[in-house]
């Protein structure tokens, strides 16, 4: 396309959702809303790297066809919206069951294996039974801070490997490698502790052989589930690499989770039979309280499973990016760092969840870290009505795809969008759209380990930034993030980590 004929298809796609249409002009339907050919969009992901770039497809697409367009990924035909007012609009016409993705392989893989649903691919009922159960367990404010305890002892292993990890290859004695790789052992072995109240060794010298394919398998299944995705299912049978790993992945994960279940089980049986010697003290693991409110086995397995997934990949990646952008930024990490000490000690090791909350650049560092790499770069919604976005009306069933990436990096919200500068939360830059940055979702379907989440995030920075200055690796190049279905550094992250 030449430069005049972009320009010119820019301005035309632009009048098609000009604001001056004004909000009692008759909406438009699909067939008006404008985007890339077809061929074109598969030419771009699977020839140009698309599938990894997802997330500055999202930019690219706002940039050229206004904050409404409609591709087809693969077989499945989406519109996305890229402006914090449209999210808004949209999320607000949510009925009480909101349906994330129409077509799921993680839902295909459950109804192949005749496996129970949790609760990230559970819908209608059935998810609200759950939500309603898991959310006075893990989502209010006091249930997260139930298993404050637990965490602690891992963020204290944490730190331990931190310093066993320094010096293991070539650079500065202090030097870790690939740091993300360090923090999805500690986010499983935090997320498990929660869940199953065992400690599985992932933060020991030797991390168990079993453990280690877990996390493989985590990598892996968001490797193949966009591919699985942008596939016909009729290619599935030609070409059955992409879900014959998804499904390996999956019964990977379910194993893993069975084991760890089936021993809280016996526990359990033993502890009702009075057959446990000895007092095992208050037990406050979600398994426990699933056991207790007698939902049945397979369901608490889909739940651990998916609960176990949902756990890993997030947390450590934010961790990872925090970590990245504190150490390219000294003068926020010593400010950041004085407001932890001053709050908890300088050589305290035990968090008060009250203290750490009161702490407000630590809370702005998450909060920045989030709108510049949300783990979740696009989310999903398919409305069960027809709805209006814009200009437009969406028939019921239309999947449409949230640009959260676009929206928390557009200029027009955030000065100097690129930047790492957590001070904006801070009052130092006008208030954005509330709707602009929402790293975990929105509503009756929004994040159900958010608390949790935030407080792993704040007790680890903590006691990793009083033990250690992180500081980047001499020499290396800036990192940029790629999309495996969550948004991940494209290359590993090293760090110095020198003793205070
Ligand atoms: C930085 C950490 C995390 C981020 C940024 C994050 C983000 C998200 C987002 C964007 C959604 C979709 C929300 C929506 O559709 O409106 C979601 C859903 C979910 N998250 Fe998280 N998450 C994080 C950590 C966790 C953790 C630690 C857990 C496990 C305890 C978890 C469990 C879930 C579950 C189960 C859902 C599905 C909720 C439902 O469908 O009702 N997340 N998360």
């Amino acid at each position: 396309m030449t430069q005049t004929f972009k320009f010119a298809s820019k301005v035309f796609h632009r009048g098609l959702w000009a604001p001056e249409r004004g909000a009692d002009s008759a909406p438009r339907s699909l067939a008006h809303i404008p985007g890339p050919s077809t061929p074109g969009f598969l030419v771009e992901l699977f020839c140009k790297g698309g599938l990894s770039r997802l997330h500055e497809l999202q930019v690219q697409g706002a940039a050229r066809f206004g904050p409404v367009w409609l591709a087809s990924f693969g077989t499945v035909r989406t519109v996305y919206v890229a402006a914090p007012a449209l999210v808004e609009q949209l999320l607000r016409q949510e009925g009480p069951q909101p349906e994330r993705c129409s077509f799921s392989p993680w839902t295909e893989h459950r109804r192949h294996r005749q496996r129970a649903c949790g609760l990230l691919t559970a819908e209608g009922e059935e998810w609200q039974r759950l939500r309603s159960l898991l959310a006075p367990l893990l989502l209010r404010p006091q249930a997260a801070t139930r298993y404050a305890g637990a965490l602690d002892d891992v963020v204290g292993d944490l730190v331990l490997r931190l310093r066993r990890q320094r010096g293991l290859c070539a650079g500065p004695p202090t030097l870790v490698q690939d740091v993300a790789g360090e923090f999805y052992k500690f986010g499983l072995e935090g997320i498990a502790a929660v869940l199953l109240g065992s400690r599985l060794g992932c933060l020991e010298a030797q991390v168990p052989p079993d453990t280690e394919t877990f996390i493989r398998a985590v990598g892996s299944v968001f490797v193949s589930t966009l591919l699985t995705m942008a596939m016909p299912k009729w290619l599935h049978r030609l070409v059955p690499g992409p879900w014959g790993r998804l499904c390996r992945d999956w019964d990977q994960m379910f194993a893993f989770a069975q084991q760890h279940v089936e021993e809280r089980v016996a526990e359990m049986t033993m502890r009702n039979q009075g057959q446990l010697e000895g007092d095992p003290g208050p037990v406050s693991h979600l398994t426990y309280h699933l056991l207790r409110e007698k939902l049945p086995v397979p369901s608490i397995l889909g739940n651990v499973t998916e609960l176990l997934l949902a756990g890993v990949d997030t947390v450590s990646n934010t961790l990872s990016w925090a970590l990245y952008e504190l150490a390219r930024h000294p003068d926020v990490q010593r400010a950041l760092h004085t407001e932890i000490t001053a709050a908890l000690g300088p050589s305290s090791c035990a968090h008060s969840p009250a203290a750490l909350s009161q702490l407000p650049l630590l809370k702005a560092v998450v909060k920045e870290v989030l709108r510049l790499y949300p783990v979740v770069p696009g989310n999903s919604r398919v409305p069960d009505k027809d709805i209006r976005v814009g200009d437009y009306v969406l028939p019921k069933n239309t999947l449409v795809t949230l640009c959260h990436y676009a929206t928390s990096r557009d200029p027009a919200q955030f000065s100097e969008p690129d930047s790492f500068r957590p001070a904006r939360w801070l009052g130092e830059d006008p208030a954005p759209h509330p709707f602009a940055s929402l790293p975990f979702g929105f509503g009756k379907r929004s994040c159900m380990g958010r608390r949790l989440a935030e407080l792993e995030l704040q007790m680890a920075l903590a006691q990793i930034l009083i033990h250690f200055e992180v500081l980047p690796e001499p020499g290396a190049a800036p990192i940029r993030p790629m999309t495996r279905t969550v948004l991940v550094p494209e290359r590993s992250i090293n760090l110095q980590f020198v003793d205070r």
